[in-house]
C-alpha cells in the first residue's frame, strides 16, 4: 500500500508548489488512474508518488509519502527504486544504454535484483510475451520506434514484478493494440496484488482499467471516486479532460431522448 498525504511538492528553484495538498491512497491489487489537461500536475504528482521528487530530482516537498506503513522521507533513490517502478513518459529516458539486446535490457531488471540466471531469463521471456514483443528480443533497443520503446520499457518494468507502480501516460506512443495490450499484462499485474497508478490522457483506457480514478487541475485533486462516476461528472470537460466515448455516446443518445441504458448495456 502507498500513501500520500498532504504532499505539496515545489520544484528545484521554484518558490510556489507545482502541486498541492495531494491525498492519494494505492491499495494493493488497485488501478488507480490520474487525468488531467497538460501541466495539471500528472507528471509532478508521478514523481511524487514514486519518491523521486525529491530524493532525486531535489526541490521541496511537505505533507509525506508512506510504503507498506513505512515514512519514505530521506530514503535513498535505491531504496525507493526498490519499492516503486516507474515508468516515464518517455521511454528513451528509461533506456539502460548499456543492453545491447531488447531481451538483455529487459533482463537487466530482475538481475539487479539478484535473481539467479534461470528466473532472470524466465521472467524476461515472460514479460516480452505478455506484450507479443518476443520477435524484438534480439534488436538494438536503441533503435525501436516509439512504441516499440515503450512496450520494451513496460516489458522491463514488468519482469520485476514490482509491487507497487507508478506509470506516466504509459500507451501515450501506443496504437490502439499495442494499448490493449499493455492493458492486459496491468490488469494481470494488479491481479497479483501489485498497486498501480496510470497517469494518462486516454480516459477509454482508465474508463476499462482502472477501478478509481483521480482529476488533477491546476496542481489540485478536484474529483476522486470510482471510475464510471468520476469519468462521467459533468465537470470534466471544465477541467480539460474529454470524457470516454461511452460517456460521450450515452450523452448523445440521451440528447435525441433515446434511453441511454441502450449504451450502458453495450446495445
Ligand atoms: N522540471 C520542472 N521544473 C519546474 N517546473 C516544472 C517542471 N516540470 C513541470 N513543471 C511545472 O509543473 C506544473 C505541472 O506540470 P506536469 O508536468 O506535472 O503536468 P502534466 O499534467 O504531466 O502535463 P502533460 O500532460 O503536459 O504531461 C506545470 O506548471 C509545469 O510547468
Ligand atoms: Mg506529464
Amino acid at each position: 500500500m502507498l500513501v500520500l498525504r498532504g504532499a505539496s511538492y515545489r520544484y528545484a528553484g521554484y518558490a510556489k508548489p507545482a502541486v498541492h495538498d495531494i491525498d492519494l491512497t494505492l491499495a494493493d491489487g488497485e488501478i488507480v488512474g490520474l487525468v488531467g489537461a497538460n501541466e495539471a500536475g500528472k507528471s509532478t504528482i508521478c514523481l511524487v508518488a514514486s519518491g523521486l521528487a525529491p530524493a532525486s530530482i531535489g526541490g521541496g516537498l511537505t505533507g509525506s509519502l508512506t510504503i507498506d506503513g513505512e515514512p519514505m522521507a530521506g530514503r535513498p533513490v535505491h531504496e525507493l527504486a526498490a519499492r516503486v517502478a516507474v515508468g516515464f513518459q518517455d521511454p528513451a529516458t528509461q533506456r539502460s544504454g548499456i543492453a545491447a539486446t531488447v531481451f538483455e535490457e529487459v533482463a537487466l531488471g530482475p538481475m539487479n535484483l539478484g535473481l539467479p540466471a534461470a528466473e532472470t531469463i524466465a521472467r524476461a521471456r515472460e514479460a516480452l510475451g505478455l506484450l507479443r514483443i518476443g520477435d524484438l528480443a534480439e534488436r538494438d533497443p536503441s533503435r525501436l520506434s516509439g512504441g516499440q520503446g515503450q512496450l520494451v520499457a513496460i516489458a522491463s518494468l514488468l519482469a520485476m514484478r514490482p509491487r507497487h507502480v507508478v506509470l506516466d501516460e504509459p500507451t501515450a506512443q501506443l496504437d490502439p493494440e499495442g494499448t490493449r495490450l499493455v492493458a492486459e499484462a496491468l490488469r494481470s499485474l494488479a491481479g497479483t496484488g501489485t498497486a498501480l497508478l496510470v497517469a494518462e490522457q486516454k480516459t477509454d483506457l482508465l474508463d476499462t482499467l482502472c477501478g478509481r480514478v483521480m482529476v488533477v487541475s491546476d496542481g489540485r485533486i478536484v474529483a476522486d471516486g470510482p471510475t464510471a462516476e468520476v469519468l462521467g461528472d459533468e465537470r470534466l470537460e471544465g477541467w480539460g479532460v474529454e470524457p470516454p466515448s461511452r460517456v460521450r455516446l450515452a450523452r448523445l443518445v440521451q440528447a435525441r431522448g433515446l434511453d441511454p441504458a441502450l449504451v450502458e448495456a453495450g446495445a
